[in-house]
């Protein structure tokens, strides 16, 4: 193989660019040339690929975002748009591509392989929602961030005696909140996979109250609730405690990528690169246990997800003594 391709997908995730610059870095070891594809699979179509260099990618590794742009683009569904990024990829003689992004982008590379371009994927999404890898780049970094965040909201909490809802991001997936809340000893989790009812939260945040603590967390996870301001009021009126409610939003998914997302990162492009190498496609890359794997996209679309519901009540138990 001489010339290969890499794009991200989807929601940007830090650490992309540090499999972004693995993949140049380890190809152009091999003797294989890399092209960069701008803007996901909506460069692909519209011919936005260019040949990488090699000091680009030695300087972006420590960037947050993709440096090479990500896109979201349902219309690659569509056989028609998708042989436009065939023909596109053959005029650059370009045999087969690294696709870093989350579950969107699965399907078009399962589809992509189908018509003869070997594409390997990597988990890149701040969610931790691909069941195929027990963790995703950028999980780390977001995960971090809102960590940072959630200790100085209890910092404030904490000095006027109030209480705090706090969302966070995570689409269908509870991991960022499951974890921050395990991080920050926050007081009520509400998580996609384990949700309290507006009326539950409110009254574990009165029986709180009832006890004399000073501050109260509460974590959710996004998409929820219609509105977390609104819940910020019930809880205040029943509780007693004045109440503020944080959307974290996209702070985030930006910020430099941990040691550990790069970790992932790195290793996981060398072994997306190696299967490439060995002729395969048609393939996702995942973390299973302390091991990297390759599996097939089409296995992966029907693999269960981790129920977490059973680690989320330890952790509201570890959290109760306040709870009468
Ligand atoms: O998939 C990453 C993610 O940040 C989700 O956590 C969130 O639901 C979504 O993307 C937000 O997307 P957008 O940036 O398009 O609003």
């Amino acid at each position: 193989i001489k010339k290969i391709g890499v794009l991200t997908s989807g929601g940007d995730a830090p650490g992309m660019n540090a499999a972004v610059s693995a993949v140049i870095r380890y190809a152009s070891s091999n003797k294989i040339e890399v092209f960069v594809i701008k803007d996901g699979y909506k460069g692909l179509i519209n011919d936005w690929i260019e040949q990488a260099d090699i000091n680009y990618a030695q300087n972006i590794i420590a960037l947050g975002g993709t440096a090479i742009g990500s896109a979201r683009l349902p219309e690659f569904a569509d056989i028609k748009v998708r042989e436009k990024a065939v023909a596109n990829l053959k005029k650059h003689a370009i045999e087969a591509l690294v696709v870093i992004g989350g579950d969107g982008s699965y399907m078009g590379a399962q589809r992509l392989t189908e018509m003869g371009i070997n594409c390997v994927g990597l988990p890149g999404t701040i969610d931790n929602d691909i069941v195929s890898s027990d963790y995703t780049i950028g999980f780390d970094t977001a995960l971090n961030t809102i960590v940072q965040a959630i200790d100085k909201i209890r910092d404030t909490m904490q000095s006027h005696n109030r209480a705090a809802v706090i969302e966070v991001m995570g689409n269908q997936c509870g991991d960022l909140a499951l974890y921050a809340s395990i991080a920050t000893g926050a007081d009520v989790i509400s998580t996609s996979e384990s949700k309290l009812t507006e009326q539950e939260i409110v009254d574990q945040v009165t029986a709180i109250a009832k006890t004399g603590k000073r501050s109260v967390v509460v974590v959710v996870s996004e998409k929820m609730y219609p509105d977390v301001h609104a819940l910020a009021e019930k809880v205040e009126a029943s509780s007693g405690y004045v109440t503020r409610a944080t959307v974290l939003g996209h702070i985030q998914r930006g910020g430099s990528p941990s040691a550990m997302d790069r970790h992932l990162a790195v290793t996981s492009a060398m072994f997306a690169v190696d299967q490439i190498i060995a002729g395969k496609g048609g393939l996702y890359i995942g973390l299973d246990g302390t091991k990297l794997v390759a599996r097939d996209i089409n296995s992966t679309l029907n693999m269960p997800r981790k129920d977490k519901t059973e680690e989320t009540n330890k952790i509201r138990f570890l959290n109760a003594q306040f709870l009468k």
